[in-house]
């Protein structure tokens, strides 16, 4: 492993209590380890304030604001208003993250769409990209996006299930695609089918630690410093390095974000 790989995690988890131990220690050996930014994302309200407040202690954190599928129940315009009171913080670079999970499936489809499309017009309101989580729920994720008329380059699937089939569809729309440890996997074949055809301009690596650590660490406790793997993963697909990859996925996720090199 080249240890002198510099990566950037465009989906973790730090607020988890995973990392409650450790939180501290962790982050500064995921910094040492090469991670140059990341985004910890938001499941709920609350969620997303402690995202903000890490990210107001580590000049290389950063925060997305949004309602996650699984939590939708908690979803009103009142709640919605209150996380849309977030989006002027100067960390909060996305809304997410959302979207559809028909796989869990604990909350009703409806109340899940509702909160989608709701998310979905904050980050179009507010000019912010936004984060799906799309679990078994593909064909009603891309016709949502599409009926709300996303622009290109302002979604990113993470952690990319889908077919090659829709990720044409979603290449042809310029939305992005971030892939983590799920892509190391020996049951990876759909996903690595789907990254060789979709251009390295549209992705991005991500972790979502503290879950899906790559081989060889499946089913430990996640964290950036195991991005290499997904890197060097992604590099043997495309035919390239993984410094290559991860230059080209670091770029893509500043302008994603709109974060200032
Ligand atoms: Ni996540």
């Amino acid at each position: 492993m080249a240890p002198e790989l510099s990566f950037f995690d465009t989906h973790a988890h730090y607020t988890d209590s995973a990392f409650d131990d450790d939180r501290e220690d962790m982050i500064a050996s995921v910094r040492a380890a090469g991670l140059i930014g990341a985004v910890n994302c938001g499941t709920d309200y609350e969620s997303s304030l402690e995202c903000i407040a890490l990210a107001e202690k580590y000049d290389f954190l950063y925060a997305a604001a949004g309602i996650h599928p699984e939590d939708a129940l908690k979803y009103s315009p009142d709640n919605m208003n209150k996380i849309k009171g977030l989006m002027d913080h100067k960390k909060v670079v996305a809304v997410g993250e959302t979207g559809l999970d028909y796989y869990w499936d604990q909350v009703p489809r409806d109340v899940q769409k509702e909160n989608f499309i709701a998310n979905i017009r904050l980050a179009l309101e507010t000019g912010k990209p936004v984060i799906v989580h799309d679990r078994e729920a593909h064909q009603d994720t891309l016709d949502i996006l599409k009926k709300e008329n996303v622009p290109a380059g302002k979604a990113v699937f993470h952690c990319y299930s889908g077919s090659a089939e829709m990720a044409r569809e979603i290449i042809e729309k310029g939305w992005l695609f971030s892939f983590g440890g799920a892509l190391t996997f020996k049951n990876a074949r759909r996903a690595v089918e789907a990254a060789s055809v979709i251009p390295m301009e549209l992705l991005m690596l991500e972790t979502d630690c503290p879950y899906m650590a790559p081989v060889p660490l499946r089913g430990s406790r996640n964290t950036s410093a195991n991005i290499p793997f997904v890197a060097e993963k992604l590099a043997e697909i495309k035919g390239l390095d993984a410094q290559t990859v991860c230059e080209i996925t670091n770029e893509n996720a500043l302008r994603f974000f709109g974060i200032a090199k």
